[in-house]
């Protein structure tokens, strides 16, 4: 099967971006040029170590992982250790990681990536606050006509929020940032709670996933198992949502989803609004 998406992802682990990042390294259709790790979820010491962690259980050490930005534009951070665990990857007991961290900055390596390669081949993949994206797009304007598309999981619309009643964790956390980003005229995939909270990682799922039998799957239930039990209990579902590999799944099998085009605004000024992602035209 021949390469059809090049991307770049951007990323928060987070045990939802980590089934995310295995399914696009498991995808013959997508080749993974770069792993840049953002604060979110847990503060970027976290995130950045948990990229390696996941690169080195996949097997996939090739594959290079770098350090972005440590906190949002102009907020300061918000983390959600109450849902991801302190180290943002509870569950499985994972051993450090051994594979280098890049020196480079992740921001520059987005930056230097979009130049090199050719124009329109590269899709961005933000599933998490979106501080690294619009710091490459502010540092080099040049950028943003050579990005292919933009493919992200945050906000919502009719579904309202997750963090607050009315925005989603990865817009709150940097709403400038998303602001940022939703303006710079690259083409935009959105995958918002409206649609993650239908992929419900069911008691059926996670088994199968717990009895095939590798490493790898068995990291995978047993990040669910500690990760769902919020969701579980908020909204009261049989399993919970798994916002983030919605962002892979659009790229290798975009028939399972529906959309339309919509104008996305996004709320900076009010603190109890913000971060909505304010959608005209749904
Ligand atoms: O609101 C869900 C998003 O916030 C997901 O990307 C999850 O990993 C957290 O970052
Ligand atoms: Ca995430």
């Amino acid at each position: 099967m021949s390469i059809e998406h090049r991307i770049i992802i951007d990323t928060d682990p987070g045990q939802d971006d980590a089934v995310a990042i295995l399914l696009a390294l498991a995808s013959p259709e997508i080749e993974v040029l770069g792993i840049v790790a953002v604060a979110g979820n847990v503060p970027l010491h976290h995130t950045e170590k948990n990229v390696r962690k996941i690169l080195e259980l996949a097997g996939r050490t090739d594959v290079k992982a770098f350090a972005g930005a440590s906190r949002p534009l102009l907020r300061p951070l918000v983390t959600a250790e109450y849902v991801h665990g302190k180290t943002g990857l509870d569950g499985p007991d994972l051993p450090e990681p051994e594979m280098a961290l890049q020196v480079q900055d992740g921001v520059d390596f987005i930056i230097e990536t979009l130049r090199r390669e050719p124009s329109g081949s590269v899709t961005l993949c933000p599933l998490g606050p979106l501080t690294n994206i619009a710091l490459a797009l502010i540092r080099a304007p040049d950028i943003a006509p050579r990005i292919r598309q933009i493919v992200l999981m945050g906000g919502g619309c009719f579904e309202g929020g997750n963090v607050t009643p009315a925005a989603e964790f990865n817009i709150y956390v940097d709403p400038h940032a998303a602001a940022t980003v939703f303006q710079s005229g690259v083409p935009i995939t959105v995958m918002p709670l409206d649609m993650t909270h239908k992929a419900l990682t069911t008691r059926a799922r996670v088994e199968r996933f717990r009895t095939a039998g590798t490493p790898v799957m068995s990291a995978v239930a047993a990040w669910i198992d500690y990760f769902e039990r919020f969701d579980e209990h908020k909204y009261g579902t049989d399993g919970g949502p798994l916002h983030d590999p919605t962002v892979i799944a659009w790229l290798i099998k975009p028939e399972l989803f529906q959309g339309r085009d919509c104008n996305v605004e996004i709320e900076t000024m009010s603190e109890l609004t913000m971060g909505m992602t304010v959608i005209g035209g749904a």
